[in-house]
């Protein structure tokens, strides 16, 4: 997902600008760039690659500017290429863009047809024509930045500076952005997320779509206008301090993000129990109590997704309620059956992913209530539901979601038992401790999925099976290895093996087999069945199985006992040590695997 930081203000904007996207590479991006003014002139730097390119670029210049934008782009329109990456500039502004122009083709047909050149093969660039184009008609930036928002369709955000002034504009619709403002400094920020602000501005707002915002530097005061399409004066916008820390920038005594925030999770754990249970999040919780809805539509993306595959389990269980879980880009263009005073429940770390935004659209329109489990307060998920169950976890760097899972999961069963009416139950907060403990004692003693993972790291496919309540979870961890070691990974139900995958099975292809408790003797058979066809085999199980130990090449034992709900979380944890140090050994890049944003808001 594209980054932008804009600043304005008595100081140099370069410094805040190339910090705040720094904060935002982990989002996944292609290009980086960014436009000063300088001496009332638009001067933009941007090369593709890494940010590293961009400063050395300007390492080199050593500009100094009071006002600019910079972005990361992640490539939907267009090559990665210079001209393609933003910011896109003329004489008059510049512009960047998160998002997707829909009609951006046909737009620049009829621009081309009345004359308009193109530098890019971007669609970004078309809003910069539209928009130079209305304002050499009205001569008014608000009127022609109104004019071409309202021109184009899709889900985007733009940042627009002109030459004439020193002040930011922006507006947006179903994407991510921020106005930071810190008036002892008299600066003023703009975000596709509050993170990249954090320390900068501590003030933060969050203008709903179509809301066009203005910041304005003077030499006594920052003053941010809000205004309608119509250019009256907007409401549409929170207000809220950025509380947020900036611990979450640095790796501390970890190789990489994705392994300090796996050692997050158990203290992460006993948090959002004591929420939930014991603090603020307990009253959220008790309005579930007795709540029944007919059927609980699920819907996410990726992990999110295998995420909702466990908490549908959960309801099912505990509740007998009924659900599904959709994966996002499918359940939206399905036509689906949605009946009244059914619910839909939106699973997302970001909140800003485009599919599982539709979704949540969808269902408000055929007019039933979102729920949301996401990670990222005031996202426009949180912001379109109804009601929001946080799963606060923090600002999750790794791309490859691991910490955010587990507390997706965790969050989903706090509100089964919350509907159950028991919450105060001894064994709940017990169960939940132990977890936490088990998943320590993991972290504690990862060389044993170490030396594994040694072992197998060269294999050229792995198969996880699982069944039951590890079926999703195989699934996760299938998603994890793939990607972060871009190895070929699936996950599978293991009963369903025998209908085909098992054609697949050599000894150059790992089945990393987990064994749970439950159903123990019927998944042991499928592990044999594997074994008959020389696979190599890991099996996650229970301690101390002479049966597991003969039949596994390597056996990670776990210790599954007094966690009769959460233990496919211990197992899953396991699972994202083995992916972690296979990825570790093939030398990828595993907090930015390639191809991969940390949040897809396009389609
Ligand atoms: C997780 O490891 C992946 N990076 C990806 O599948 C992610 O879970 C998916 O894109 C959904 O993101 P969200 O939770 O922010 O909606």
């Amino acid at each position: 997902m594209c980054g932008i930081v804009g600043y304005s203000g008595p100081g140099n904007s370069v410094g805040p600008i190339i910090e705040g996207l720094s904060r935002l590479e982990y989002r996944g991006y292609d290009s980086a760039g960014i436009c000063l003014k300088i001496d009332n002139q638009l001067q933009i730097i941007k090369k593709e690659g890494k940010l590293d390119n961009l400063k050395f670029l300007i390492e080199e210049q050593k500009p100094f500017s009071h006002t600019g934008i910079g972005h990361t782009r992640w490539a939907t329109h267009g090559a990665v290429t210079s001209d393609n990456a933003h910011p896109h500039g003329n004489e008059l502004f510049a512009v960047v863009h998160n998002g997707i122009i829909e009609n951006a083709s046909s737009l620049k047909k009829e621009l081309q047809s009345e004359g308009f050149q193109f530098k890019s093969q971007t669609d970004s660039e078309v809003f910069l024509v539209l928009l130079t184009k209305f304002f050499k008609q009205s001569n008014d930036v608000l009127k022609s930045i109104s004019k071409a928002f309202s021109t184009i369709t899709g889900n985007s955000a733009f940042v627009i500076i002109e030459k004439a002034s020193d002040k930011l504009y922006c507006l947006k619709r179903s994407a991510p952005l921020v106005v930071g403002e810190n008036k002892e400094k008299r600066e003023a920020f703009v975000s596709s997320d509050p993170f990249a602000l954090v320390g900068f501005a501590p003030r933060i707002y969050f203008p709903q779509d179509e809301v066009i915002c203005e910041s304005v530097i003077s030499p006594v005061e920052v003053k941010i206008n809000f205004y309608e399409l119509d250019l009256s004066p907007s409401n549409r916008y929170k207000f809220q301090t950025n509380a947020m820390t900036l611990d979450a920038t640095t790796k501390g005594p970890y190789e990489h993000f994705m392994l300090k925030e796996i050692h997050e999770q158990p203290k992460l754990i006993n948090k959002l129990a004591a929420y939930y249970i014991k603090n603020e999040g307990r009253k959220i919780l008790d309005d579930l109590r007795n709540f029944e809805a007919p059927f609980w539509h699920l819907t996410a993306c990726g992990t999110a997704w295998h995420a909702g595959l466990v908490i549908k389990n959960f309801f099912e269980q505990i509740n007998r309620q009924r659900s599904s879980v959709e994966i996002a880009s499918e359940f939206r263009y399905k036509n689906p059956i949605i009946k009244k005073e059914e619910v839909g429940l939106f699973i997302s770390q970001s909140g800003e992913t485009a599919d599982t935004l539709a979704c949540q659209e969808l269902c408000a329109q055929k007019g039933i209530s979102s729920f949301s489990i996401v990670n990222v307060e005031g996202s426009t998920l949180f912001r379109n539901s109804n009601k929001n169950f946080l799963i606060h976890a923090g600002v999750e760097i790794g791309v490859a979601s691991t910490k955010a899972f587990t507390l997706q999961v965790l969050t989903g069963y706090l509100m089964s038992r919350a509907m159950e009416g028991s919450l105060d139950d001894a064994d709940l907060f017990k169960e939940i401790q132990l977890l936490s403990t088990r998943i320590e004692e993991l972290c504690a003693g990862g060389d044993k999925i170490k030396e594994v993972a040694e072992k197998i790291y060269y294999n050229k496919g792995f198969i996880f099976t699982g069944r039951g309540k590890y079926f999703p979870i195989s699934l996760e961890g299938a998603l994890k290895l793939k990607e972060i070691a871009y190895v070929h990974a699936e996950g599978y139900a293991a009963g369903e093996l025998k209908h085909g995958p098992i054609a697949l099975i050599d000894e150059d292809i790992v089945n990393i087999a987990i064994v749970g408790p439950e159903l123990f003797e019927k998944t042991v058979s499928n592990v044999e069945e594997v074994k008959a066809r020389r696979g190599k085999i890991v099996v996650i199980g229970p301690r101390n199985s002479e049966e597991l130990r003969h039949l596994s090449d390597f056996y990670i034992e776990l210790d599954f006992e007094g966690l009769p709900n959460l233990s496919p979380l211990l197992v899953n944890v396991a699972l994202q040590f083995l992916a972690y140090h296979i990825a570790f050994l093939k030398g990828t890049d595993i907090d930015k695997p390639r191809n991969l944003a940390k949040s897809v808001t396009v389609e």
